[in-house]
């Protein structure tokens, strides 16, 4: 079965593309067959992220019906890759009915990969919600800012109440060290449970990094760079991911059993 993962979080900028990749490069180098999709309709941007131009997208296949198998761009031999395009104006004002088309259309390919990672919206809006709670796990992430705070307690919120979501995976990023990092988490967890029956799991943290920012700015992700510590992080977050308990809300899941 292909797990899927939706990264997540409550306001952009926070490093959800960054996360999303390097997580899909990091699970496709320990040999996992992967599959990332940049679902951020309308600001897909994990193309440039990994430093590619695919020639098609999911735009390809919503107007123009293309398989999912058809649109998806090799990064490597473990790693294939669905962008989302740039500027599609229509994706953005996509129907409840053309998101089923999308997370359905997925189990043409279920048996082609161990983990799908999705790169998703900012925020609570209709769309980030309907693809969370298609995902089997979720990651969301924060950084140290009282409006990443506010702004993924409401997420986890309306994903709860919503979706029946309980099971969120936390990635703290730029943070300044780990003991900083789990702290705030603590913080987090502490009130969000204290009015939300939900479960947060630590998956890790990754910390302001100039080697980070280097590789968004020369498109050249950090795996390559074999000999960097930032490859910890996410190695950390791949093993983690294995402690995160799956939802089992009841949705149009991406790869129906
Ligand atoms: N750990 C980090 N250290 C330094 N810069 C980072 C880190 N994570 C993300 N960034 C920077 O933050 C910016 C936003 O990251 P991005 O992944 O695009 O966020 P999002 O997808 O949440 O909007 C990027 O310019 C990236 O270079
Ligand atoms: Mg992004």
């Amino acid at each position: 079965m292909t797990e899927s993962i939706a990264v997540s979080s409550g306001k952009g900028g926070v490093g959800k593309t960054t996360i999303a990749v390097n997580v899909a490069l990091t699970l496709a180098k320990n040999g996992y067959k992967t599959l990332l999709l940049d679902a951020d309709l309308g600001m897909a941007n994990a193309h440039l992220v990994l430093g590619v131009n695919p020639e098609k997208n999911l735009d390809d296949f919503i107007n123009k019906k293309i398989p999912i198998s058809k649109i998806s761009y090799k990064i490597n031999k473990n790693l294939d890759f669905i962008s989302g395009g740039s500027a599609v104006h229509s994706l953005l004002n996509l129907e409840n009915s053309e998101r089923y088309n999308i997370i359905k259309s997925f189990n043409d390919v279920k048996k082609t990969y161990d983990y799908m990672i999705i790169d998703i919206g900012a925020g609570a809006d209709a769309s980030s919600i309907s693809f969370m709670s298609a995902a089997n796990k979720i990651i969301t992430v924060l950084v140290s800012e009282p409006t990443s705070f506010a702004d993924a307690y409401s997420l986890v919120k309306a994903s709860f109440l919503d979706e029946k979501i309980d099971n969120f995976g936390i990635v703290w990023n730029m943070s300044n060290n780990n003991f900083q990092a789990k702290s705030h988490f603590e913080k987090f967890r502490s009130i969000s449970t204290k009015f939300l029956d939900v479960k947060l799991t630590y998956l890790g943290s990754v910390n302001n990094s100039k080697i980070i920012k280097q590789s968004i700015l020369s498109r050249k992700p950090i795996i390559n760079n074999h000999n960097t510590k930032e490859i910890e992080y996410f190695d950390n977050i791949c093993k983690n991911l294995k402690n995160l308990k799956s939802n089992k809300n009841k949705s149009i899941k991406f790869f129906e059993e």
